[in-house]
């Protein structure tokens, strides 16, 4: 009886301990390191119990308006930093993209990445760089376009091993595509009037029955206008792929310690009411109007990154970006879309955590074809 008294009361020791240890250790980071503000963290959780894990853009956008542009919230023992404002992404991905540009690791995506070999969670360096030239060459391979790519892919680089990642990629890449394609049909179906003028564009431009192909979607303005809207209102990746630094780094003014995992909320970016007008209302006019000089491909506007911007940006945009004016013309242009038979609406309910955003139920639209 003794005995098992002395063991508890050991035990509890070595607990109290332990957690003054943490306290202690955590007081010394804080002193050494200027960090950027965000709740308090409390030993061995952080801020697990306060925010829980449902880290989506909306929760984190809540937690911006409290604790600002640039916040940090400690997940057990990992740094989360987030950022929400034009400026500061623009710091993250373009003028430190170097420092910021690595990946963090997702225990769950290991048996697809092979432990990060592929390319979307590698770290910044060699490996990324061998893989992207390799993507590259696989794509001109398959696009018969065997000019410029003598000299990018080195020798013997193209091995079974990384061409599998490389599809695992893809995968989820047109994954992805086909989510913003869903998010495209079911704001088309839901606003019959932007269905009905880009109809028209589509017949005035090519003129009626021509069959738009790629080439036709430049030239497409209102095309191009809905599909801007559809990847700003319905991000795909919200939060973009995460970053990490693999060194000491400053942002802000703070200390971001090695190894913090960076989150940029594109989603939030792109609807904050003090950015846009009117952010929540569907109006692909805007980028025909008021925002006609912002594009989403070249990231002249760090309120506009659909497909990230800079090094680790989404490498393929030339070829999505295609898909989608494709895809949405030829539907609209030979069909008259309509929601699912005794709805007067389409279902917009959202899915999604902190890597994707989609449609949370599928529904079978009316797609009545066109008398051309
Ligand atoms: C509408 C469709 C698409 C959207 C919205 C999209 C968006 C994105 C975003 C947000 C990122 C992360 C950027 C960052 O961290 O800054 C990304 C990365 C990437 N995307 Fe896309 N993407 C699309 C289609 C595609 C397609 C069709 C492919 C290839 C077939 C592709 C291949 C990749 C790859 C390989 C990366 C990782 C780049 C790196 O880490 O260096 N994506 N994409």
């Amino acid at each position: 009886m003794d005995l098992l008294f002395f063991e508890n009361s050991s035990y509890d020791l070595s607990l109290f301990f332990t957690i003054l240890l943490a306290i202690f250790i955590s007081k010394l980071r804080g002193k050494r390191f200027k960090l950027p503000p965000g709740p308090i963290p409390v030993p061995i959780f952080g801020n697990w119990l306060q925010v829980g894990d449902d880290l989506n853009r909306r929760n984190l956008s809540d937690l911006a308006r409290k604790y600002g542009d640039i916040f940090l919230l400690r997940m057990g023992q990992r740094n989360l930093v987030v950022v929400s404002s034009p400026d500061l992404a623009k710091e993250v991905l373009h003028t430190q993209g170097v420092e910021f540009g690595s990946r963090t690791r997702y225990v769950g995506f290991d048996i697809f990445t092979g432990k990060r070999q592929d390319m979307v969670f590698t770290v910044y360096g060699e490996h990324w760089r061998k893989m992207r030239r390799i993507m590259t060459a696989i794509f001109e391979r398959l696009f018969k376009d065997m000019q410029g790519s003598q000299g990018k892919e080195q020798k013997g680089e193209i091995n079974e091993d990384n061409v599998l990642y490389i599809v695992e990629n893809i995968n989820v890449a047109v994954e992805t595509t086909l989510w913003s394609i869903e998010w495209g049909i079911a704001e088309l179906v839901n606003h019959p009037e932007i269905q009905q003028r880009l109809r028209n564009e589509i017949d005035t431009v090519l003129g009626p029955g021509v069959q738009i192909t790629e080439p036709d979607t430049y030239k497409l303005p209102y095309l191009q206008a809905v599909i801007k809207e559809t990847l700003q209102l319905r991000m795909a990746i919200p939060l973009l792929v995460p970053r990490m630094n693999l060194h000491d780094a400053k942002l802000d003014g703070f200390d971001i310690p090695a190894e913090s995992k960076i989150l940029v909320n594109a989603w939030w970016l792109a609807n904050n009411p003090t950015n846009w007008k009117n952010p929540q209302d569907f109006r692909p006019e805007r980028f025909l109007e008021e925002e006609a000089k912002v594009e989403e491909a070249n990231g002249n506007d760090f309120r506009c990154l659909p497909f990230g911007v800079g090094r680790r940006s989404c490498p393929w945009i030339i070829l999505a970006l295609p898909i989608l004016g494709i895809t949405l013309g030829r539907l609209v242009q030979n069909f008259e879309l309509f929601p699912p038979p005794g709805h007067s609406k389409l279902d917009t309910s959202e899915k999604g955590g902190q890597l994707s955003l989609h449609v949370l139920k599928h529904s079978t639209i009316v797609a009545k074809p066109r008398a051309l």
